[in-house]
């Protein structure tokens, strides 16, 4: 059975009163028996809001990393720093890494690299543009992008990786990929996986975001393939987060 994950992706936002008022509330707010709950604070505010959740079920994550591990990269946060703060997750390749800061293919399967190699678990993010899928080239695009981070790492390295659907046309538009369109892009992805290594793909958590909340949380998640969500705006208002991990977890007593 693979676990319901539930993660908020905070990007660049907040104070550290805010967030961890909010890390506080979210904390407070889980329940027993629910999804596993992941929250990607900024950089900055991971050691204040480790200390906010620490004793409680939410685990710390991070929205990017550095490739390397050390040294002259200024202005870089390296995997182990990550993992210094309590870090156990880092998103990998969100598109918004992709599009505003360029990054390629190959720099995504190398931080999904540097992830693996300091224990985090990484959140792969894949998904295409608008213009993409109206061209019909969502499958290529997807597979494109993954299988870069497959070539590079072995298919074992999944093991504890989680893959983010999150077409880019959804994401903080307001526009949400329907469940039919996401359950059909994430069949798409266990496919890939499964074509390669089935016990591998069966285990592998897949995430749908783009405009998630608490009001069509439910029926995507009552997708096959969605086995939780990556949610952006809707995670900065802890009442709509924790409605969004109520649906994640009638996910866990459906399985
Ligand atoms: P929104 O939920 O704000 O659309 O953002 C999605 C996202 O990018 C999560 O990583």
């Amino acid at each position: 059975m693979r676990i319901p994950l539930v993660a908020g992706n905070w990007k660049m936002n907040g104070t550290r009163a805010s967030v961890t008022a909010l890390a506080g509330a979210i904390a407070s707010g889980c329940k027993a028996g629910g999804p596993q709950v992941v929250l990607c604070a900024p950089a900055i505010y991971l050691g204040a809001v480790a200390e906010v959740i620490a004793g409680s079920s939410v685990m710390l994550g991070a929205q990017n990393l550095s490739d390397q591990d050390a040294g002259a990269y200024t202005g870089e946060i390296s995997g182990p720093m990550l993992r210094d703060m309590g870090a156990r997750y880092v998103i990998v390749g969100h598109s918004e890494r992709r599009r505003i800061y360029g990054e390629t293919d190959a720099l995504v399967a190398e931080k999904f690299e540097a992830a693996r190699r300091c224990g985090l678990a990484p959140i792969v993010c894949v998904g295409e543009t608008l213009a993409e899928r109206e061209a019909g080239a969502t499958q290529a695009v997807v597979r494109r992008q993954l299988e870069t981070v497959i070539n590079l790492n072995k298919l074992a390295e999944f093991e504890d990786a989680v893959v983010a659907y999150e077409p880019v046309w959804a994401i903080g538009t307001g526009r949400t990929a329907t469940p039919a369109q996401a359950q059909e892009v994430q069949a798409f992805v266990r496919a890939l996986v499964a074509s390669r290594d089935r016990r591998i793909a069966d285990g592998l958590r897949i995430l749908y975001g783009g405009s998630v909340r608490a009001d069509n949380a439910a029926a995507l998640l009552a997708q096959a393939d969605v086995d939780g969500a990556l949610v952006g705006s809707a995670s900065l208002d802890a009442g709509e987060f924790l409605m969004i991990c109520a649906a994640a977890a009638a996910r866990v007593k459906i399985k």
